[in-house]
């Protein structure tokens, strides 16, 4: 009987409940998925590959037929080389759409066999997303429901040292502004 293993590519910076959501709901009909995060040598991220891929190994140790992996490169190549068959993505609303579509048709252009399957996740995470969550934890608000507990530490833990590293330039005499790293500034 033919096995079906499907893909999950994304940047999950960093893995929200939306993700774990499609996850679950992947891993249902797809006989093996891989979350697969793109290491991306232009992005600045906030969480490095290998924390986020400890934090998705962690959010799914409970599923026997997921696995967690990096790639570089083109998402379609990824997938011929773990000889996966499709490509999974999440539709939150009808602006995903648009974006979404680009990709998949583009994907096949290039590799007309690889079919990318879009789900939806639910209706309660369609506003969630890791930019969003990203923000909303920058200014102190509260992601509690929209990551995994894990996570949310692991942000905490950053806005924590980010706020120490402002202080301490602080005190050594700097202004505010001028404590601030500009990257550090943009992408928390
Ligand atoms: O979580 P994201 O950032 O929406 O994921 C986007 C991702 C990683 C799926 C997309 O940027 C991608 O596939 N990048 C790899 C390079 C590539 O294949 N580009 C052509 C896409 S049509």
């Amino acid at each position: 009987m033919k096995r079906i293993k499907a893909i999950y590519p994304g940047s999950f910076d960093p893995p929200t409940n939306g993700h774990l959501d499609l996850i679950e709901r992947g891993s249902k009909i797809f006989d093996e998925l891989i979350v697969a995060i793109l290491r991306n040598p232009e992005k600045d991220p906030l969480f490095s590959v290998a924390d986020r891929r400890k934090m998705l190994e962690a959010m799914t140790a409970g599923f026997d037929n997921v696995s967690v992996d990096t790639f570089e490169g083109l998402t379609v190549d990824y997938a011929l080389r773990v000889e996966a068959q499709a490509i999974l993505r999440g539709i939150r609303a009808i602006s995903d759409y648009e974006y979404e579509l680009q990709m998949a048709l583009m994907n096949r252009k290039i590799q007309p066999g690889l079919e990318t399957v879009f789900m939806m996740p639910a209706e309660k995470y369609s506003y969630v997303s890791s930019r969003l969550v990203r923000e909303v934890a920058q200014l102190g608000g509260s992601i509690d429901c929209l990551v995994p507990e894990l996570v949310g530490q692991k942000l905490r833990e950053k806005m924590d040292v980010a706020h120490k590293f402002e202080n301490g330039e602080q005190l050594a005499g700097k202004t505010h502004s001028e404590g601030k790293s500009k990257s550090r500034k943009k992408k928390l």
